[in-house]
């Protein structure tokens, strides 16, 4: 029995094959444990002889099940490694990359754009209190200019606003026009454009309930209609990358400027796309509107700190999404906001 057992043990091709040997063995009815058995029915003479021999016998199979259990134990790691050998020389797999998003692509070259000309980038909060996004810029309460604005009004006593104030999402950045010339004293020029987010209760396929916006505001001693223009004119020929932007000023009413004017541009169809380019009287282009624009109202120059009889200045403010979409070629404005990698990587924005 021994030899044998020892032989098969040896040959165990796998740790399953010998520890089916071990319960055939040493189990509880294995044939080692039954000649054990034996031994109580033996005389003290024979138990003597035999009794040594029986728990050798075990002994010796103990040792080799348990020497053979750390031989194959040991196969089966190696195996494991080398199945698991990384190949260093192999290229790595490419991984999905992120990338920056249109919209902020779009305003980060227009900070820089306007930082050519000198203009620093302001911010103020998208909580706004009635008093900056209405009321200093010459919407007074009931002025019917508020109701072109779908504004989202917060709930006061379930935000926990402590404030006699209408708190409102801000509906255009116009209040940091108010936020800089207040900051400024009243007492110096400015320069500022202020990018960031706009909330209107409106949602189709050219309008989201957030949108985008860039807010431009210059005030000095001697500004005119004519800095407004030439400054729209630079900033979208360096955005375009083109120098045949051509604009079309149209008369127009906004409450916190006056006059108001509101900037068209040419362009036509290429391959079906709208391209930014030539004046809208050209064979074969159109005017679109751009954006909306003016000399800062007197009233909000006062709101502002500012002494409209020593001061001027002008103020514009522009869609960025609708930007990136000309610039881009995108023709849906609710794909801006759904975070489909799929949608971005089809306009080259990620790996
Ligand atoms: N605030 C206006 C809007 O949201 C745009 C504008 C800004 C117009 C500044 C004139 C001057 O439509």
């Amino acid at each position: 029995l021994g030899a044998q057992a020892l032989q098969q043990i040896s040959e165990a091709q796998n740790l399953e094959a010998l520890e089916a040997l071990r319960v055939g063995l040493l189990g509880k009815s294995g044939s080692i444990s039954a000649l054990l058995k034996t031994l109580g029915g033996m005389s003290p003479e024979e138990r003597q002889t035999t009794g040594p021999k029986i728990h050798a016998l075990r002994e010796g199979v103990t040792n080799a099940l348990a020497d053979k259990k750390a031989a194959l134990e040991s196969a089966a790691l190696e195996a494991k490694l080398a199945a698991e050998t990384v190949d260093l020389t192999l290229p790595a797999p490419e991984a999905p990359r992120g990338s920056v998003h249109p919209v902020s692509q779009v305003m980060d070259e227009l900070a820089e754009i306007f930082a050519d000309l000198g203009f620093a980038v302001a911010t103020g909060p998208e909580i706004e209190d009635d008093w900056h996004n209405f009321t200093a810029l010459n919407m007074p309460e009931s002025h019917p200019a508020r109701a072109m604005h779908d504004t989202f009004y917060i709930d006061k006593a379930a935000s926990g606003y402590e404030t006699e104030q209408d708190m409102v999402l801000r509906t255009h950045t116009s209040p940091v026009q108010i936020r800089a010339m207040l900051a400024a004293g009243g007492n110096k020029p400015l320069r500022i454009i202020a990018p960031g987010r706009v909330y209107r209760s409106d949602s189709d396929a050219t309008h989201t309930p957030m949108f985008h916006q860039v807010e431009g505001l210059v005030i000095g001693k001697d500004i005119t209609l004519a800095h407004l223009k030439w400054t729209l004119e630079t900033m979208l020929k360096a955005f375009f990358e083109r120098d045949d932007i051509v604009l079309r000023l149209r008369p127009s009413y906004f409450p916190f400027t006056e006059p108001s004017v509101e900037v068209d541009t040419g362009y036509s169809y290429v391959d079906g796309r709208r391209v930014v380019g030539g004046s809208g009287d050209d064979a074969g282009h159109s005017w679109m509107e751009l954006l909306g624009s003016g000399m800062v109202n007197a009233h909000v120059l006062r709101a502002g700190g500012y002494d409209p009889a020593e001061w001027q200045g002008f103020a514009f403010g522009v869609g960025v999404d609708r930007l990136a979409m000309l610039k881009y070629g995108m023709n849906d404005l609710r794909a801006f906001f759904d975070g489909d990698a799929r949608w971005l990587g089809h306009y080259g924005f990620s790996g």
